[in-house]
This record gives C-alpha cells, sequence and structure tokens, in this order.
C-alpha cells in the first residue's frame, strides 16, 4: 500500500496539472468511520452537540466553518487524539489514520527534519523508515543538506510540508488534514492540489481556501452554531445551498416573530378587557392565547449566529510622501550571509502591498528584518529610513510576538 501510495506520490508531485474531479457517483461505497451523535466542549464553550457523520471509501471531503468553531477539535476527535463528551466513533478494524495538523508540535521544533518526520515511527525498522523519510521529503522539494536542519528553523511553508509528510509516511487508509495548504507557495499549492484530485486514499481536510476547496472536494461540510450540516456538493454549489436554507430559515422567523408580536398584542387586549368588564371568557381567551404565544417562542425557527467577527482599523492615512524608503539592503536570516538584496522599495501611504515568493526564499525574514529596524531604531539612514511619525504594527506568521502566558482577564 505504502509502495503503491508513493509511487502514486511521486507521479502526482511531479505533475502539476490539476485533473478533473471524478463526481462521488456510487452511493453504495463502503463507510470507514462513523460519528453517531458526538458531542463536546470546552470549558465555557460547547462546540458542537449530536453531530453524526459517516466517511466512504472514495470520499474528498471539505470541512469549513468559522475560527473557533472546533474544526480542529472535531478532527482530533476522528483521529483517536481526544475523546468526545458524548457519542461514538465506529471505524473499520485498524483502520489507518493520519492526521495532518494545523500547527507544527512542540516537540518536534527542536528536531532536525529528517527526525521530525520520523518520530513515532517504531525504531526495528529505523533504516527503511529512514530512507522513506528521506525519499518522501524530497519528494516534497527539500534539499538532502536541508535534512539536519531543525525544525524551528524552517519557513512556515516548509513546516506544512513537514506535517504532509509525516501523515504520507504513515501510509494512511483515511488522511484528516487540517488546513494543509496554509503558507505553500505557488507551485507546492498546485502540487497539494494535484495529490489530492488524485490520491485514492480518502481524505477530509479543513481549509479556508474556497479556491482549493472548490477544485478538490465532492462533499462539503460546514461545522456552526453546534452542528455539522453535509453536502454532496462541492463548496460554492454547498454554500449557496446553506445560503438558501438561511435565507429561507430568516424569512420564516420573522413572520413567526410578526405572528408572536400580532398575538401578544391581542392577548394584551383581550386580557385589558376581561379585567375592565370583569369578564371571564375574555381572560380566559387572553390565557389560552398567551400558552400559544410560548408554544410559538419555544419553537421558533433557528437563525444562524454568524461568525460574531467584526474586524475595523481607526487609522489615518499618514500625510507624506513616503512611509518607508530602502535601498541596496541585504536580507539575512543568518548574518552576513544574504538570503537577497532589496535594490529599491518605496511605500507610500495608500499602497497595499503583497510579498510573494516560493517556500524559504526570505518572506518572513525580510518583514522581521523590517520590524527590527522599526523597533531599534537601527542607524541606517542611507539603507533604510521609515517615517519617523510611522507607527508599525505587525502580524508574524508565528504569532511569536503573543505571550501566550499572559491572561486576558
Ligand atoms: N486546549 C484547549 N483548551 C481550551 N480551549 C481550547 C483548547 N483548544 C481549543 N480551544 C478552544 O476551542 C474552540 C475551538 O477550537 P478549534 O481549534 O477546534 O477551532 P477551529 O474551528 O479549528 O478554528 P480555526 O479555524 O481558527 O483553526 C476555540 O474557541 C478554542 O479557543
Ligand atoms: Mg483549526
Amino acid at each position: 500500500m505504502y509502495d503503491q501510495f508513493r509511487v502514486h506520490l511521486r507521479s502526482v508531485m511531479n505533475d502539476g496539472r490539476a485533473r478533473p474531479v471524478p463526481k462521488r457517483v456510487d452511493v453504495t461505497m463502503s463507510v470507514l468511520l462513523q460519528c453517531v451523535n458526538l458531542s463536546y466542549s470546552r470549558p465555557h464553550k460547547p462546540l458542537f452537540q449530536h453531530i453524526n457523520l459517516s466517511i466512504h471509501d472514495g470520499d474528498r471531503m471539505g470541512l469549513a466553518g468559522h475560527n473557533g468553531s472546533g474544526k480542529s477539535t472535531l478532527l482530533h476527535l476522528l483521529a483517536g487524539i481526544e475523546t468526545p463528551d458524548a457519542g461514538e466513533i465506529r471505524t473499520v478494524r485498524q483502520l489507518r489514520v493520519a492526521l495532518v495538523e494545523q500547527f507544527v508540535p512542540d516537540t518536534l521544533s527542536p528536531l532536525s527534519l529528517l527526525d521530525a518526520a520520523l518520530i513515532g515511527f517504531s525504531e526495528e525498522n529505523h533504516w527503511s523508515e529512514s530512507y522513506q523519510a528521506e525519499a518522501v521529503l524530497q519528494q516534497l522539494g527539500f534539499t538532502i543538506a536541508q535534512l539536519t536542519t531543525p525544525v524551528h528553523g524552517l519557513s512556515g511553508g516548509e513546516q506544512n510540508l513537514l506535517l504532509i509528510a509525516r501523515a504520507l509516511l504513515k501510509n494512511p487508509q483515511l488522511l484528516l488534514m487540517d488546513e494543509p495548504g496554509n503558507h505553500l507557495d505557488i507551485q507546492a499549492m498546485s502540487q497539494l492540489q494535484s495529490f489530492l484530485a488524485q490520491t485514492r486514499v480518502p481524505w477530509l481536510m479543513v481549509s479556508h481556501d474556497r479556491v482549493l476547496l472548490n477544485a478538490v472536494c465532492t462533499r462539503t461540510l460546514f461545522l456552526r452554531d453546534e452542528g455539522l450540516y453535509a453536502f454532496d456538493l462541492p463548496y460554492d454549489q454547498a454554500k449557496l445551498e446553506m445560503q438558501h436554507r438561511d435565507e429561507t430559515a430568516e424569512r420564516t422567523r420573522l413572520n413567526e416573530e410578526r405572528e408572536i408580536d400580532r398575538l401578544k398584542a391581542s392577548a394584551k387586549r383581550l386580557a385589558t378587557w376581561g379585567r375592565v368588564y370583569d369578564n371571564e371568557d375574555l381572560a380566559r381567551k387572553a390565557k389560552s392565547m398567551e400558552k400559544r404565544i410560548d408554544k410559538l417562542e419555544a419553537d421558533r425557527t433557528f437563525v444562524t449566529r454568524g461568525s460574531g467577527l467584526r474586524l475595523s482599523l481607526a487609522s489615518r492615512a499618514l500625510a507624506a510622501k513616503q512611509v518607508l524608503y530602502v535601498t541596496r539592503l541585504p536580507v539575512c536570516a543568518v548574518p552576513e550571509q544574504p538570503l537577497y538584496h532589496i535594490d529599491e522599495l518605496i511605500i507610500k501611504p495608500s499602497d497595499r502591498v503583497a510579498l510573494l515568493g516560493a517556500n524559504g526564499v526570505g518572506k518572513s525574514t525580510t518583514l522581521n528584518l523590517l520590524r527590527q529596524h522599526y523597533e531599534q531604531g537601527l542607524p541606517d539612514p542611507q539603507r533604510l529610513r521609515f517615517n519617523p511619525n510611522v507607527t508599525l504594527g505587525f502580524y508574524d506568521q508565528q504569532l511569536e510576538a503573543l505571550q501566550v502566558s499572559i491572561n486576558r482577564f
């Protein structure tokens, strides 16, 4: 199985062309994994309640949902890393499930690339595993020299490729992937896409990338409002179907609210008349109407809560010609060893700049260098100058600037 997979991987990875995604027509395909009535809560936050899901042989499923809705957690449950609060996960006997994690586990950071790929495999078969690991890493674009590089020294995209390699080395029968396309450069992304479209191994992938989801998925799941919504459709069509349902629910809910308001006004009138005219019949009618209102309120159609995310930036453009001026600046990850030079870069207040380049070429290093100059006020006005009125906001790839030990509350 592994060899078959590896040969397949090689052919796919060497050929970046995306092929048409076959439609899932065989409804009799065997079930590999089944979730029955699964519930899971984090402290003070229920993530999902009573969800059901079947994964079949041949499935290519996308899992989408708002940040924090519980997608990674669901994958951890499916992979057996965490256990559900209630419900059951059934699999066919000895199903080999591999998970591509969203983030590099801390335990891997100090290891070399090769050791990190191998950790968790048996010592007995070390040599053959090691040979296979080297082969897969090279097929994913790593050089032999990089095999000894510590994981924390790899670029964001390279770290993701390592996580993909680790999963492939398990020779899985079911592949679970948590945002595998994160940080991948355009070529690696296209190779990932081809691989996903061609592999015979069924997979379930979390992604926020609409293009990727549309290109390779035949089924789409949405995790939201503590429930799982499944569609036998690619992402865009599934999203449209979900929107139709949401719009219908909103209209129904609006009509229900209007009816409730109307009945409340009638019940109030009847109760007042009952009191004023001392009429028991009217008072009884008011009471029965209130009961009906209670029932209508309890049965109101559910309307999605949405993500709750609101982003805004209160900032004024700087009244200046230049925000940043750079010329003939060497960009180094290691002192005295430039990855490349910035010949000239001028950023004006109205600019929105995209920095593109292959994985490992030095994009993050460039931004870190600019931040370093800004924060330390390095005196290099000939080569790098920030406008003195600039305030720098910095979002780094690994969120290293976040002090995770500090509690917000
Ligand atoms: N170990 C933990 N302890 C407490 N809360 C956690 C833990 N791990 C995750 N959470 C919380 O559980 C919720 C779901 O997290 P999860 O990582 O599954 O979300 P997600 O859907 O994968 O989000 P994203 O799209 O941002 O990756 C979040 O609110 C998160 O903060
Ligand atoms: Mg996640």
